[in-house]
């Protein structure tokens, strides 16, 4: 059993909260105290990875222990809290702890401390910048900010300030107005979020004492029903126990050992756990190096390494200086505090990121069983297959020992990942050189790589022809050419990515290459000099801090501190988030007789099937019951827009991960056991994966929209220039930290059930239960608390879950299931795939004349909203561009992969990123700035959009100039063209992108909300309404609202819960509109309540809130009411192409700045300025959470984030190990978000504008700066004009797209001489 299942299930202490089980995302992360070697450690791990067994004589610390909202919030949880960094909450916790445990070594942090502890933490809304903000009032910059303000002219204390003070004195340059603080002009400008004057101190001698009683140790034994946990505390003991047990695991940190038993369903019986064993947890400097004890954790041989770096002569520690640079970017805090170098090794993965290094250096190993030792040297011999060494199964790994360099040696590692922090590596290297004294000639050469075969390899054949040459051009052109040929891949080989894979092998080389040339000229030895634009080549990345200003409106001057609409209020939740207290979906208390549902799922993208035998599933511990379609009492089809799915699959299964049955039993590690053991039969039927494959079948969903305006032919005929293109946007996961999860509980009465579900769609759960249970819906009550997080992937998709769970339930006994993170993200489908192909007509001005464009998505096994997304993507398919003549058709592609669904934007970035890279085109076949021809084209107001809808209160272009301005756009591209012709290997890149973003459903009769108010004779208010709260603060500007028109302080009046049976009808919680329509309709019954209050507020006009509800009440005035909204004028028509599509339209302009690496293809986030009109904001701080939190996803889906399908539509990235979120380290390093000022929107409740989806685009400028620059590069090899760039752009399209000596060497395969490993979907 893990700690966390401990704590959730057995302790009922649910703040730790389940986000991956793979140790990826850091939600579970609790702090271990134990005393070791006379000091106590303390240390932030994994709960989810954290055997149980392993915790004898260890404290355990989390979230709930450290603070309380009653009690008293430690300052971690406020900070966070009050810095605006929690938004859905299901991520605080885990990052609370981080903090706490870092605080807990080290009360006065660096950034880069920080920066450190948070590498195993992901958050899906908030950004990270407002986390990062928060904390950064404990660091060192924080307290010597404390006692340069008093010598600074500033009066505040703004957050953002703190690091500018010491960057730049001031965060205005010292430009502020006359009280010295541009934060407080007179404008009506403001910046700061929150006032760190609110903040209780920080007292580090508070904390909580380790218990004495923990200061010993012994050895254990503990017996479970399927292994044996022994934990011997001598080494004499471990080695008699391994001789007896030769099949027994070594487990130390547990986190290979626990993803092998959780996903790969492995069982060990004995496990041999040597965490006490001195000699397996020892360092010892010896004359040839440092020999670590192979239980010893990566943190701590990283403190020694570091140590000794620090005092030992610079030509001893190239070793020790290159396992640091891996260790630099090893998994994350949580990972390395408890997995040891040992693990490492022995785990003999063929990405290891040590073991090249180890190899390398040729480490020495200390191998063991109970008759005696030997040593063996980490070379080539040393693993024998894949994930298999020369260890004998009676041996154990005792130790390792890292040798000093000598004084000709030099040492490098590499680490080439999709994603630099806490990933793994498509390819590591290291590479040591030992030189003939006082030469250049080569004496030993060890060049040793991962992910390049099923072992770390040398490249021997290489190293061979080299020993003995001169360091210079020639052994250059000969190490690669070499190389080329040596390091091969089979084009099917798993991981794919075959040419980027062996490209980096030569680049690595050429990287190293140079280093060396610099370092031999630094002793003085005569070889060629680095010229000076290859010299950033060889540069180390090394994080800069991140700075950030938030621009935004000031309330006007004298407003009453009770009326908090339009100030930066925190999320009402955010202090319970940040204590563990909220209570999620899976936190509801366990009902006595509770059952688990573990769901059966297809393993074959397209079958019929044969057979489902549960007999050995029967048989397993715990089973209750299984679901299968005959269950199912009401009906069996199901789907949010047309019934064309079913509740669980009839005969045939149409994706990978098709629902076909369930097993309910006791707990869920039995009911997940015996779902394994269902064995199914099936006959294969041919899938349909791709776009193009639906395009060669015609497979595609009817019907096929257009829209058309003007007449593109002869808008072609009177351009100058017509060109065509292609585009393939790929999908996205939502990856919200809170998995699916439902809990349904039987009323039993009258087909009454009660469900606890984490959906955005109330409404639609409820009718689609109804139907499968075949009762009306007035039996079925849907109740959401909160959500962590949603993104549209609970608008429908929690549907297939909790039908599920329904009908499971009706059979017995209240029923629960939270999906594992792979089962969500095999199930639920995500953002959809497009595929755009185009031909543009223009001017040689650059102006646009005539556009053709058809969009193909891939849809996958059902219809869900994939036409509305089209229909969407159609709405933007001229993102801010006035085109006179143009036509666009939307094909839904209907595919064997799990039906893809809503995801902010809803198809509208799909739609925009073609026009983006069309007019990305026209700029560079003419040669023209991109810059120049955007704003060319650029919509101006009164012009009409190709659905006919007149553009009025246009304020795209006061963004475009505030952004060019914010952004110094012109002094930065002088800049960046400096650089890049300064620099040969690395490329800045800059672009400036704009978006237009259509508000209102475009089904019309979905934009209507209502709204229920209750107000209470002691005056409190109960206020519900139709949307639900998945951390995007929509409870909290509802409450800001009601709290504006009833006059009461916002702290009268509670949002409980989204319910059914409170608000009935509602439209998901979706399309940036809730605001917008839920505010209004809460206005609307605060305002009858209001008036039915004036009679006794006139009679009694200094009497109080609560006189007035009193004298009501007594006079017997209902004080509850109903309020409904329904926007106005809407209605479109695509037969005529006329009607008013949107209420309104968001407008921003973002500008972003990139340096990639030409050699490695990772790139770097240099800036952005972002400029929304989000009109009168209702709160500021949770507008720009909206807009940060939405550019981080875009910033995911266009430069990071990859799903693999296999070419038979099975999905190989499940989790955050394999799928890749942006992380704390990808936020750009500046980043300037604004919100436009004056801009009052009067279609919108407080003429505010919706803000959830619009910014989500913008993030496509860091995708165009990095097309920039990989024009820059490009242009290095004489290589000119428009090029075809996929979205992501991910590290291998960088590479592979900045053609070069070293891509020419290895070229790729022939297509279709080879099945991929993956495909683009
Ligand atoms: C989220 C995450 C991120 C990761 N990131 C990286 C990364 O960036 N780079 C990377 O290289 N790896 C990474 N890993 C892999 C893993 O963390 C490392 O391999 C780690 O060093 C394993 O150590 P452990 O103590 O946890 O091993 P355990 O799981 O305890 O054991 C691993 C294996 O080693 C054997 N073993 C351990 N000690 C001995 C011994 N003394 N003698 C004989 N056999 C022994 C065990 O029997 C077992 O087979 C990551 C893993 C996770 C879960
Ligand atoms: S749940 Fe443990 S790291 Fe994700
Ligand atoms: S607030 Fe971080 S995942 Fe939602």
């Amino acid at each position: 059993m893990t700690l966390l299942t401990y704590l959730r299930r057995k302790l009922g202490l649910t703040g730790t909260k389940l986000g991956c089980a793979e140790g990826g995302c850091g939600a579970c992360t609790v702090m271990l105290s134990r005393f070791q070697t006379h000091t106590q450690h303390h240390y932030a791990v994994n709960a989810c990875l954290a055997p149980l067994c392993s915790l004898h004589l260890v404290a355990v610390t989390t979230v709930e222990g450290i603070g309380s909202v009653a009690r008293k919030l430690h300052p971690v949880q406020e900070r966070i809290a009050k810095a605006h960094g929690s938004q859905c909450g299901f991520c605080t916790p885990g990052i609370v702890m981080s903090m706490y445990a870092l605080l807990r070594n080290n009360p006065t942090p660096k950034m880069a401390d920080m920066e450190e502890a948070f590498q195993g933490n992901l958050c899906r809304c908030t950004g990270y910048r407002p986390i990062l903000e928060g904390y950064k009032t404990f660091t060192v910059v924080r307290q010597i900010y404390k006692h340069t303000v008093k010598t600074h002219s500033c009066q505040n204390t703004h957050s953002h300030c703190i690091f500018f003070f010491l960057q730049d004195g001031g965060c205005c340059g010292g430009r502020g107005r006359e009280n010295g603080c541009c934060m407080t002009n007179g404008s009506g400008e403001a910046t700061a979020l929150f006032s760190t004057t609110d903040f209780a101190p920080f007292d580090p001698t508070q904390e909580v004492i380790f218990p004495p009683e923990l200061m010993r140790s012994r050895s254990l034994c503990f017996r479970g029903d399927r292994a044996t946990w022994l934990q011997p505390d001598t080494l004499e003991e471990i080695l008699r126990l391994k001789w007896k047990h030769p099949d027994a695991r070594v487990v130390v940190g547990n986190t290979e050992v626990g993803i092998e038993v959780k996903f790969k369903n492995m069982v060990y019986p004995v496990i041999l756990a040597p965490s006490f064993i001195p000699e397996l947890n020892s360092v010892t400097h010896t004359e040839d190096g440092v020999v670590f004890g192979a239980a010893c954790t990566l943190s701590h041989m990283g403190a020694v390494l570091r140590q000794a770096v620090e005092t030992l002569p610079p030509h001893q520690t190239e070793v020790f200086l290159a396992v640091l640079e891996q260790l630099r970017w090893f998994a994350g805090q949580q990972i390395r505090n408890v997995a040891a170098v040992g693990g490492n090794i022995m785990t003999a993965s063929p990405i290891s990121d040590l073991n090249p290094v180890f190899m390398a250096a040729g480490c020495k190993l200390t191998l063991m069983d109970k008759d005696g030792s030997r040593v063996v040297q980490m070379d080539d011999s040393f693993f024998t297959g894949y994930r298999r060494t020369v260890l004998r199964p009676q041996e154990i790994l005792v130790s390792i020992e890292i040798p000093y360099s000598q004084k000709t040696q030099f040492v490098s590692a590499f680490k080439q990942s999709p994603r630099r922090e806490d990933d793994i590596s498509i390819v590591t290297a290291a590479m040591s050189v030992t030189f003939t004294p006082g030469s250049n000639v080569v004496e030993d050469l060890r060049l040793s790589y991962g992910g390049m075969a099923a072992t770390t390899v040398l490249a021997k054949r290489t190293a061979n022809r080299l020993r003995g040459r001169c360091w210079g051009e020639e052994l250059l052109q000969e190490a690669c050419s070499t190389l080329a040929e040596e390091m091969t891949l089979d084009p099917s080989v798993p991981g794919g990515m075959v040419t980027y894979r062996r490209t980096l092998t030569l680049s690595l080389f050429y990287k190293f290459y140079l280093t060396v040339l610099q370092k031999l000229r630094q002793q003085g030895v005569n070889v060629e000099e680095v010229k000076s634009d290859c010299v950033s080549a060889t540069e180390l990345y090394h994080p800069q801090t991140p700075s950030s200003v938030q621009i935004y409106q000031a309330v006007p001057k004298g407003r009453s501190q009770d009326d908090v609409l339009g100030r930066p209020m925190m999320h009402l939740s955010a202090m319970k988030q940040a204590t563990g207290e909220a209570v999620y979906c899976d936190d509801v208390p366990l009902y006595e007789n509770e059952l688990y549902l573990s769901l059966i799922t297809s393993s074959k993208a397209h079958a019929r099937i044969i057979s489902v035998d549960t007999s050995a599933a029967e048989r397993l511990p715990g089973v209750v019951c299984f679901v299968f379609a005959d269950d199912i009492l009401g009906s069996n089809a199901t789907g949010p827009v047309v019934y064309d799915e079913s509740v669980l699959a009839d005969g045939q299964v149409t994706c990978v991960g098709h629902i076909i049955g369930a097993v309910v039993a006791d707990t869920q590690l039995h009911a997940q056991r015996a779902a394994k053991a269902v064995k199914i039969q099936y006959e294969e039927l041919q899938p349909v994966v791709t776009i193009q494959e639906a395009i060669a079948a015609q497979s595609f969903y009817q019907p096929i929209r257009t829209i058309q305006k003007g007449d593109p032919e002869a808008g072609f005929k009177q351009a100058d220039h017509v060109l065509e293109g292609e585009m393939h946007i790929g999908g996205q996961e939502h990856f919200y930290l809170e998995t699916n999860a439902t809990l349904a509980v039987p009323r039993g009465e009258d087909g009454e059930m009660e469900l606890f579900v984490s959906t955005q769609s109330a409404s639609k759960t409820q009718s689609l239960v109804a139907k499968a249970l075949g009762v009306p819906a007035n039996r079925v009550v849907v109740r959401v608390k909160r959500m962590g997080g949603g993104f549209g992937g609970k608008e429908s998709r929690t549907t297939v879950l909790s039908t599920v769970v329904a009908v499971a339930a009706n059979k017995y006994r209240p029923v629960r299931c939270m999906l594992d993170r792979d089962e969500d993200m095999l199930i639920t489908g995500g953002r959809h795939p497009f595929y755009g192909k185009y031909k543009v007509g223009f001017l040689n001005s650059g102006k646009v004349m005539a556009l053709d464009v058809s969009y193909y998505s891939n849809a996958g096994n059902s219809m869900d909203l994939s036409l509305s997304v089209m229909e969407r993507a159609l709405f933007h398919m001229e993102n801010s561009y006035n085109v006179a003549n143009v036509r666009g058709q939307g094909f839904l592609c209907r595919t064997n992969l799990p039906s893809n669904t809503a995801f902010r934007g809803f198809g509208g970035p799909q739609g925009m990123m073609i026009s983006e890279s069309w007019i990305t085109d026209v700029a560079q076949s003419l040669g023209k700035a991109a810059e120049e021809v955007r704003r060319l084209n650029l919509y101006m107001e009164g012009d009409s959009t190709p659905y006919n809808q007149i553009l009025d209160q246009f304020t795209l272009d006061r963004c475009w100039d505030e952004c060019l301005s914010r952004s110094e756009y012109q002094q930065r591209r002088a800049a960046i063209d400096l650089y890049n012709r300064q620099n040969r290997w690395t490329k800045r890149g800059l672009a400036i992108v704009p978006t237009k973003f259509g508000i209102s459903f475009t089904a019309v009769f979905l934009n209507q909300a209502g709204a229920l108010v209750h107000i209470y004779t002691d005056g409190s208010v109960l206020l519900t309404h139709g949307g639900t709260e998945m951390g995007q603060g929509l409870h909290t500007k509802m409450v800001q609202i009601a709290s504006r028109v009833l006059g009461i302080p916002y702290s009268k009046i509670h949002i409980s819960e989204t319910s059914t049976n409170t608000v009935p009808n509602t439209s998901p919680t979706a399309a940036s509109a809730s605001s917008d329509l839920n505010g209004a309709a809460v206005q609307n019954a605060c305002e009858i309540l209001m008036k039915r209050l004036e009679p006794y507020k006139n009679k009694n006009p200094k009497g109080s809130w609560e006189d007035w509800v009193k004298s009501a009440y007594f006079d017997r005035v209902s004080l509850s009411a109903n309020g409904f909204y329904k926007t106005p004028d809407l209605g479109y028509d695509f037969d005529s192409n006329s009607g008013r599509v949107f209420n309104y339209f968001s407008y921003g302009v973002a500008c972003s700045e990139v340096e990639i690496d030409c050699l490695t293809g990772a790139h770097k986030n240099l800036s952005t300025t972002i400029v929304m009109d989000v009109g009168h904001s209702l709160n500021p701080a949770i507008d720009i959470g909206q807009v940060e939190g939405a550019f981080m996803q875009g910033l995911g889906l266009f430069t990071l984030e990859e799903l693999h399908y296999s070419p038979r539509g099975v999905l190989l990235t499940r989790g955050p190990g394999s799928y890749k979120i942006p992380a704390f380290g990808d936020i750009p390093t500046t980043l300037t978000v604004s919100l436009l000022r004056d801009a009052p929107n009067d279609k919108a409740i407080f003429a505010s504008k919706a803000v959830g989806e619009p910014p989500l685009f913008l993030a496509s400028s860091v995708f165009f700066a990095i097309k920039d620059a990989i024009s820059a590069a490009r242009a290095e090899s004489g290589i000119k004009g428009p090029f075809r760039l996929d979205s992501p752009a991910s590290a291998e399209r960088i590479r592979n797209a900045c053609t070069d000596r070293f891509t020419k060497l290895c070229p790729p395969a022939e297509p279709g001489s080879f099945t991929p490993w993956s495909v683009q979907v």
